[in-house]
């Protein structure tokens, strides 16, 4: 398979980009049915305690006031079991609570009340004038407070997260060995994408549409209509773009819920926007991590023991864990004895949830942090270092990885870089009078397959529309499910219209774990040999067909547009003469939901590697990212820009990370501090460097008949580590807790 090309289609220009950039793309708030009118919220602020009064009369008598909710009034769903499976077509809940369900407060944020007016200056208005009075407790809020309540969960969904192998506390006693132990902090980081979450619920009846700003249409649709008791297919959910996610929007959040319950109340649909400040309470966020590694390794470089213990925070009302050591030291490196302990700590801060690459992206930045460390204490260069570490086999289930060129990306990325340049020394690279840092880290992010069906009708013009619930999230999706269906179907690219982002198209998973293409992809190929099959059954009952009397199995496409024998490809007919003969304006197929299949004898796992370089003026120690080579392995890439603007993407969000992502709170009231893009600082162009990115490898047809492993995290992984190695050496100190904020270097002058 390796002479085949790890790139499927040209560099496309996204087929949305035009309905982008004149605005003819229409995100789900902007859906504006009649009569909508318009949701604010009113929030609890203590983080801990029980609502003792509503008193919204005031409220109500304002102008263009239609309905006010809260526990004491709103309609009531029903809570709609707990079901975990991200692959289950159930939708996902983080926070495992119905809003207004009853008068108890978990976190500061939460919604109390929800005003629905006429208008959205009404309504806020009106917001104001809603007098809620509460009794609050004591909240817990550090993972010393609530110590006796920390669990210590087997599994996450159902990948085990507590991983024991060889002895590693023994291991890690043994004079003989280089060892170094390091406690690293990230803290809670938010989601910002350029879209705030938002729904939009109008019924008609027992019907029920929502525009939903959403990862996963179908998950919506299962969880609202169960709570409402109603056919599945009673509700709507339509979603044809998202302006960014990162995880934000997979899960069902109470905006979603509050939508429909303020719909019913008032009378008329209902448009929730959430506001920017409440994306930083109400629609999850990455919790925060304090990973302490011990790293335990030969004279020579070769690792003896790894263990990687995480502490992380969830909330009291879901169970969400950040599960850090499984999806780094679990994976990366080939040692003899690993061990990774997670615990998780309940407090009265609302529900964290998946961000971008949850649980590899924190456990890379530390596992990476620390092969930094003891490759300083070896006196081994960085890269070296991890090439004696590297594993052929995954290091926990003992099977070989599929497809793994993680030692092409060390090499191509050392050569793009110059690394061989890089004098080991801290401190002694200079530009003029700025500090220069080069630093590296390696990236990994599994392969992850979910289910999905997918829809063709052919039209006898050669055009084709392709249908699946799955979505995109402004990563590229639309342009490479066009490029696959292309490839798949033999119909050219300029003919094939793909549509997404509705709940009645065939089913498509949560656009999460970077499972989209290989997925949708897999579906879409299933789909295209359904399509060739009927066609072949309309050419061999046709006398005027050269494949007529032929067996329909005997048939396969055998070029774009044209099927034939598969033993004799000559003999073949077009698409176009079998609809026309056969008097047929379309044909349609559609293909069945099935459980992916499941390789247990490999293992599925895309690799990379990050050589970063960094400029800090000693005197005023501000971090600027100067160079970045990214080098990623990921199976087949479909088309080469959105994939590249996924690990820029990527790249620049593990900037942030390192050096400006922080979500405060009060420590002493739980209130949330930073909640606007004023004071939550994300890279901007002045911060971001220009990105080299190279993907290597070849297709991995073993995981998929697309050959692709997925990309929208992998390019996070790492990258805050690069950043964090390339700032010790750049200076010498070592700051260990993120982000490296000037005030943390203040000393290096
Ligand atoms: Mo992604 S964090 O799985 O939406």
């Amino acid at each position: 398979m390796a002479q085949t090309a790890n790139i499927l289609g040209p560099a496309r220009n996204r087929v949305d980009g035009r309905a982008k950039v004149t605005g003819a793309a229409k995100y789900s708030v902007e859906f504006t049915p009649p009569k909508c009118a318009y949701a604010w919220p009113v929030e609890s602020n203590i983080a801990k305690g029980k609502i003792a009064a509503v008193d919204a009369k005031e409220a109500q008598a304002a102008p263009g006031v239609l309905a006010i909710i809260s526990h004491l009034n709103a309609p009531k769903p029903k809570e709609p079991a707990a079901k975990k499976e991200r692959n289950s077509g159930h939708g996902i809940r983080n926070e495992e609570r119905l809003p207004f369900g009853d008068d108890e407060v978990h976190y500061a944020g939460q919604y109390v009340a929800l005003v629905v007016a006429q208008t959205i200056e009404q309504a806020r208005y009106a917001a104001g004038l809603v007098r809620v009075t509460f009794t609050p407790e004591e909240p817990l809020l550090t993972m010393k407070a609530a110590e006796d309540k920390a669990k210590k969960p087997e599994t996450n969904h159902d990948e085990h997260v507590q991983l024991k192998k060889g002895d590693v506390d023994a291991t890690l006693t043994d004079s003989g060995l280089t060892k170094i132990e390091q406690t690293y902090i990230t803290p809670t980081e938010t989601h910002n994408p350029i879209e705030m979450s938002g729904t939009i619920a109008a019924w008609d009846g027992d019907k029920l549409t929502l525009w939903d700003a959403t990862q996963f249409v179908k998950g919506v649709q299962s969880i609202v209509s169960r709570a409402w008791n109603l056919p599945t297919e009673n509700v709507r959910v339509i979603c044809p773009f998202v302006g960014g996610a990162f995880g934000c929007k997979g899960a069902v959040w109470p905006h979603v819920l509050a939508a429909s319950m303020a719909a019913k109340a008032a009378g008329v649909p209902v448009k929730f926007h959430v506001r920017r400040q409440d994306m930083f309470t109400s629609t999850g966020h990455r919790t925060p991590t304090e990973q302490t590694i011990a790293l335990a390794a030969t004279r020579d470089g070769k690792l003896r023991a790894m263990r990687h213990v995480t502490n992380t925070l969830t909330s009291t009302v879901g169970e969400f864990t950040e599960s850090c050591g499984a999806r780094s030291t679990g994976v990366m490196y080939d040692s003899p004895a690993i061990r990774v302990e997670e615990t998780v700590f309940p407090v009265n801060v609302s529900t964290p949830t998946f961000m971008r690459a949850p649980g590899e992206c924190p456990g890379t930045y530390a596992l990476e942090c620390a092969m930094d460390e003891l490759a300083v204490a070896l006196k081994m260069d960085p890269v070296q270092l991890r090439l004696a570490n590297h594993a052929d086999n995954h290091p926990i289930k003992n099977v070989p990885f599929s497809a793994k060129h993680l030692r092409e990306c060390y090499q191509v990325g050392a050569e793009k870089f110059g690394w061989a340049k890089r004098n080991a020394q801290p401190r002694s690279m200079r530009d003029g009078g700025l500090l220069v840092g080069w630093g590296m880290a390696t990236k990994t992010y599994p392969a992850h397959k979910m289910n999905a069906a997918a829809k063709v009708i052919l039209r006898a013009d050669g055009s084709a529309t392709v249908q699946c619930a799955t979505h995109d999230l402004g990563t590229g999706a639309y342009t490479a499910f066009t490029q696959i269906s292309s490839e798949q179907l033999g119909i050219p690219f300029e003919k094939v219209t793909f549509e997404l982002g509705k709940s009645d198209f065939p089913f498509g998973p949560v656009a999460g774990g970077s499972n989209s293409t290989a997925t949708v992809g897999t579906a879409l190929h299933e789909v295209a040999g359904l399509l060739h099959n009927a066609l072949a059954q309309l050419a061999v009952k046709d006398s005027k067909s050269p494949l007529y009397n032929e067996k329909a199995d005997d048939i396969t496409m055998v070029e774009p547009g044209r099927i034939g024998l598969k033993n004799a490809h000559a003999k073949s007919d077009s698409y176009i003469d079998i609809l026309r003969r056969a008097g047929r304006d379309s044909i349609e197929v559609q293909s069945e939901l099935k459980e992916p299949e499941e390789n247990k004898k490999q293992s599925f796992q895309s690799f990379g590697a990050d050589f970063v370089e960094v400029k800090i003026d000693p005197l005023l120690p501000r971090v600027q990212v100067t160079r970045v080579v990214s080098v990623i392995n990921c199976g087949r890439v479909v088309t080469f820009k959105p994939a590249r603007n996924q690990i820029i993407g990527g790249v620049n969000m593990g900037i942030g990370m390192a050096l400006m992502e922080a979500t405060e709170y009060d420590p002493q009231t739980g209130l949330p501090v930073i909640r606007n893009l004023a004071d939550y600082h994300v890279v901007t162009n002045a911060d971001a460097p220009v990105i080299d990115v190279t993907f290597v490898g070849e297709p991995d047809f073993a995981f998929n008949p697309i050959g692709c492993r997925g990309i929208g995290e992998i390019g996070i992984t790492g990258a805050a580590a690069a950043v964090a190695n390339a700032v010790y050496h750049a200076t010498g100190k070592r700051v260990r807790d993120l982000p490296i904020t000037p005030d943390k270097l203040l000393d290096i002058a």
